[in-house]
């Protein structure tokens, strides 16, 4: 092979354009099409909320994504075209992934599951220790006997140990109690500052607090893409495309703990 064909793709040309591009994306799951002709950029700055009701195709758009589904389309990171590479190259070239069962290795410390996600010659411990003094605390203990959300934080922190272009967070705060979803939801304000997230996030108190984009689903396929804030404020879009009424919620930056799903049946968290 020539040094020119191994040279990637041509850099996107824009300066400040999308750390990440999808442009028809489609993936299926034992037969059933779960992701149809997905397209959206994530911005390289901030977060982008990824939201839609239970089931239409949010946690499959992030796996097709990294090549976890099998999908057709184009996948664009930071200008390069990768949706051709295996998913492990995918990760390497930049993608922290944080899925939605956290899948921490229960049967490793605390300290061994951050090293095994070591990927980095120089991994961002100080920056882990630092966001996480808890899990500091913890680094001798079996992680499957955290709580669920100390597992959110080793989940995060294993994303965060290396230098990414992205994160692509999957439903962080789901079954958490509401003292620590405003934990989980501080410290992925304060991963955004690092690098730019695509946030999964059914709490609509916590998009609201963190979101700067909104891409919604219905069905496998994009219904709505825009600011945040506007959408959640639009509460006729909201009922229409979440199922949820966002009239009255708090403004504040402190989240309510209310999942959408929750506030569908009228439960409090
Ligand atoms: N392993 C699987 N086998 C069969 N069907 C699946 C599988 N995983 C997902 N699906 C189906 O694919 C569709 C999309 O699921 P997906 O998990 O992507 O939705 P989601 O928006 O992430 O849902 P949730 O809000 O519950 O996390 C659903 O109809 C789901 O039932
Ligand atoms: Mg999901």
């Amino acid at each position: 092979m020539t040094a020119a064909a191994q040279r990637p793709n041509p850099r996107n040309p824009e300066p400040g354009g999308p750390i990440l591009r999808i442009a028809g994306l489609n993936a299926h799951i034992a037969g059933q099409q779960v992701v149809e002709d997905v397209s959206f950029t994530v911005p390289a700055t901030g977060i982008t909320a990824l939201l839609g009701r239970n089931g239409v195709g949010k946690t499959s758009t992030i796996k097709a994504i990294i090549g976890l589904i099998d999908r057709t389309g184009e996948v664009e990171l930071d200008g390069v075209r990768v949706e051709k590479e295996p998913t492990y190259k995918i990760i390497r070239s930049g993608v922290g992934y944080v899925p939605e069962d956290r899948e921490v290795f229960s049967k490793l410390t605390v300290a061994e599951n951050l090293r095994l996600a070591e990927r980095d010659a120089a991994p961002r411990r100080q920056l882990v220790e630092e966001l996480f003094p808890d899990l500091l605390a913890r680094a001798g203990q079996m992680a499957g006997t955290l709580s669920g959300g100390q597992q959110q934080m080793v989940s995060l922190a294993r994303a965060l140990l290396n230098t990414n272009k992205v994160l692509l967070v999957d439903e962080p705060t789901k079954g958490l109690a509401p003292k620590i979803v405003a934990e989980v939801a501080e410290t992925l304000a304060e991963a955004a500052k690092t690098v730019p997230i695509l946030l999964v996030e059914q709490n609509l108190q916590v998009v609201r607090r963190l979101a700067e984009g909104a891409v919604v689903l219905s069905g496998g396929r994009v219904v709505h893409t825009g600011n945040a804030l506007e959408f959640l404020d639009d509460d006729g879009l909201t009922q229409r495309l979440l199922g949820v009424s966002t009239e009255g919620a708090a403004h504040d930056a402190a989240p309510r703990h209310q999942t959408a799903a929750a506030h569908e049946k009228g439960a409090a968290l």
